[in-house]
């Protein structure tokens, strides 16, 4: 249950993920109770407009310490990080911030009596050597890409975090997030993202990954769910202290442009693999996510074809409305 008196902060509001789950928690919180924090300043109006907005660098302590005395938060959603494929050219930074800004969190809510952290964790914790279909919750771990290295060291310690001080932080693996209200920030799964944009624009895509590149894959409005479902969860429900595995659909590039070929008969694909392919290739195809499912009853809404005719009706809306501002 959520305890709609809390204050809530959001770092990496103005994210892909933080756009739209800021806007949420400020419907079940109210706007002035949800304060959205990021490096960059909120592009988008509903964002900006309906409650706070502080600038801050996750890695600097001073200012979150400043920020927790002014606000008392009661919740911080965790949400700033390097992703998979933007974390590979400067992997060192990947880990600074990823790591850094982890501790930098933990220790704040430690400090400051914060009653519930979430963090999101990523299928990239997994890697070549885990079981790709149908991904155990508990399995071989060895992934290789910074990001995944950063995901998987980070919880191990949010459960260490839990375990030797109490600290309720909360965690999913979430796969590739699609959603049409913001563009996505550097990840192996984008594609699944900007190949909407494309086929309204009427362009044919080029697919940095192969036709047949199968990647589990979420709607927005399902990652939102899941994440609130799992933080209003009673703690004791809360039984993987790590990170949830999470899983709604599955598909690969051909089977996206199936799909969207249902709505837009004309649009056209083409196929380029890049580095990214590498990163692909070395995740789950699929996913368990039986614990979740038994532990705090995760079921998805979306699958792909009802994803992709939201995306596009919606899409088209906000193009429309665009071209009208
Ligand atoms: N999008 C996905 O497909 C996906 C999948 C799995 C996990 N995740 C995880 O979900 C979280 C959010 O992902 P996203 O897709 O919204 O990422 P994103 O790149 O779109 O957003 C990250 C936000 O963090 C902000 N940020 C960067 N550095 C910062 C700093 N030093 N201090 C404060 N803010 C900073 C950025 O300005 C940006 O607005 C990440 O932890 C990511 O690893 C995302």
């Amino acid at each position: 249950m959520a305890n709609t008196s809390d204050t809530v902060l959001v770092i990496g509001a103005c994210g892909q993920l933080g756009s739209e789950l800021t806007l949420e928690l400020r419907n079940l919180y109210g706007g002035s109770n949800v304060v959205a924090a990021d490096i960059s300043a909120p592009k988008q109006a509903d964002l900006r407009d309906s409650g706070p907005f502080e600038k801050v660098d996750v890695l600097d302590t001073k200012v979150l310490a400043d920020l927790a005395a002014k606000y008392k938060f009661k919740q911080i959603y965790h949400l700033a990080a390097v992703l998979s494929a933007t974390g590979e050219k400067n992997p060192k930074f990947a880990w600074k911030l990823n790591m850094d800004g982890l501790f930098n969190v933990l220790d704040l809510a430690l400090e400051q009596k914060v009653e519930k952290v979430y963090w999101p964790s990523s299928i990239a914790v997994f890697g070549p050597s885990t079981p790709r279909q149908n991904t155990p919750q508990h399995t071989i771990m060895d992934p290789n890409t910074v990001y995944g290295i950063s995901k998987q060291a980070g919880e191990r310690w949010c459960e260490y975090y839990f375990q030797k001080y109490g600290l309720d932080v909360r965690s999913l693996r979430y796969p590739g997030l699609i959603g049409y209200k913001a563009l996505p920030g550097g990840g192996t799964t984008d594609y699944a993202v900007d190949i909407y944009h494309k086929a309204l624009e009427g362009e044919t895509f080029e697919c940095f990954l192969s036709g047949n590149t199968y990647l589990p894959m979420m709607y927005m409005p399902d990652a939102i769910k899941a994440t609130l479902d799992l933080m209003h969860a009673p703690a004791e429900q809360v039984k993987v202290r790590d990170s949830y595995n999470l899983s709604a659909m599955s598909f690969s590039p051909e089977e996206i442009t199936a799909s969207i070929q249902k709505h837009l008969p004309d649009f056209k694909i083409t196929y380029k693999p890049d580095s990214r392919q590498q990163i692909a290739d070395s995740w789950p195809q699929s996913i368990d996510d039986s614990a979740a499912q038994q532990d705090w009853g995760w079921k998805p809404a979306y699958d792909l074809d009802a994803m992709t005719a939201d995306m596009l009706l919606n899409l088209k809306k906000m193009k429309e409305e665009q071209t009208l501002a």
